[in-house]
């Protein structure tokens, strides 16, 4: 399959129309699309990525009318969140209306959706004219890709096109808020942060408070660079062994006993979560072995942040 690569909504949206695949920009991170009521299509989106069938998608949808073909009900913490931070960063669980295919919510009966807020991606959506059901644009395992390249990297010749946008403001995912249980839980942390979704939704439980049930897509192993990552508190923690073939990121980037071979300096958490996925991809390319992580505080931003790089460092791959 030739990937054809366009900087055009109009173009992209057709092979859309057309039951076809094409990985799009959004303010978090790109996706990759399928009509979400085109079953076939959607189906598809698995085979490109290796996704196992378990893990639901996300339906991207750019016009507030598009919620009733979508959702069965909208519950309450859901109309508030929805009236907050559409379109914005916030997927939102709700109970699923039945014309969405079960290929979509891996038969769940319920749905997540997602109003995004770049302009490229609404003109793309409006052009579409129909939903788009959309996971991160990466192979399964691998880190969301946060700019067209990246896009282009991972997918190559196994979907019809890329819709080429600028590199993605936040550089996490979405956070995914379960809104169809009585005290709404957010399923995983990201670009919208706890705290405001607490002045929206004050009872809102994070996924770490009690025993909850998670998204399918926490149970699988998360994207974690073949080089070995380790977090510290800064420069200082930095050892020697190995050095040379070693890459720091984080926000102080002076103190160390020797330098890493790459260094990438952030001016603050929201840079560091725009940049962090893209500098593991480079890490790859350059063959580097060891990567240090400065941690952050677990609070705004930060808390995506930290998930992101914990699971980077905790499933480190132990064995060949
Ligand atoms: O920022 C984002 O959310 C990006 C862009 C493209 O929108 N999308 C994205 O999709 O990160 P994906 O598939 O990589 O992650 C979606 C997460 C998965 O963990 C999935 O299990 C969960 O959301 N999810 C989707 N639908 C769900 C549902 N009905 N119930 C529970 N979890 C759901
Ligand atoms: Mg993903």
């Amino acid at each position: 399959m030739e990937t054809r690569v366009t900087k055009s909504p109009r173009v992209a949206a057709a092979i859309i129309r057309d039951g076809g695949l094409v990985a799009f920009p959004t303010e978090t991170v790109y996706g990759l699309g399928a009509d979400a009521f085109n079953a076939k299509a959607v189906k598809s989106i698995f085979r490109a990525k290796g996704r196992p069938q378990d893990n639901p998608l996300i339906v991207h949808m750019a016009r507030m009318e598009d919620l009733a073909v979508v959702a069965h009900r909208i519950p309450r913490s859901a109309e508030k969140l929805i009236d907050a931070f559409f379109p914005g960063s916030l997927t939102v669980i709700v109970p699923k209306h039945g014309r969405i295919p079960d290929a979509v919510t891996a038969g769940l009966d319920t749905v997540g959706i997602r109003f995004p807020a770049h302009s490229i991606t609404h003109d793309f959506l409006l052009n579409c004219g129909t939903p788009v059901a959309a996971p991160s644009a990466n192979r399964s395992g691998r880190p969301s890709p946060t700019t067209w390249k990246a896009a282009l990297d991972e997918l190559n010749g196994r979907v019809d096109g890329i819709l080429k946008g600028g590199s993605s403001r936040v550089g996490l995912e979405s956070t995914v808020v379960d809104c169809t249980v009585s005290r709404p839980v957010i399923l995983r942390e990201g670009a919208v942060t706890l705290e405001q979704l607490r002045e929206v939704v004050p009872t809102i439980r994070t996924g770490t408070s009690g025993r909850v049930i998670k998204s399918p897509g926490v149970k699988y192993r998360h994207y974690a660079p073949s080089a070995k990552v380790v977090l510290v508190d800064g420069p200082a923690d930095v050892g020697v062994t190995g050095i040379e073939s070693a890459a720091y990121i984080g926000m102080h980037t002076s103190g160390f006993r020797r330098r890493p071979a790459f260094i990438q300096k952030c001016r603050g958490v929201d840079p560091y979560a725009q940049k962090l996925f893209q500098f593991f991809r480079v890490c790859e390319e350059r063959g580097l072995k060891l990567i240090y992580c400065e941690k952050v505080s677990s609070s705004g931003l930060g808390r995506a942040l930290m998930d992101r790089l914990r699971k980077a460092a905790a499933d480190h791959p132990t064995g060949p």
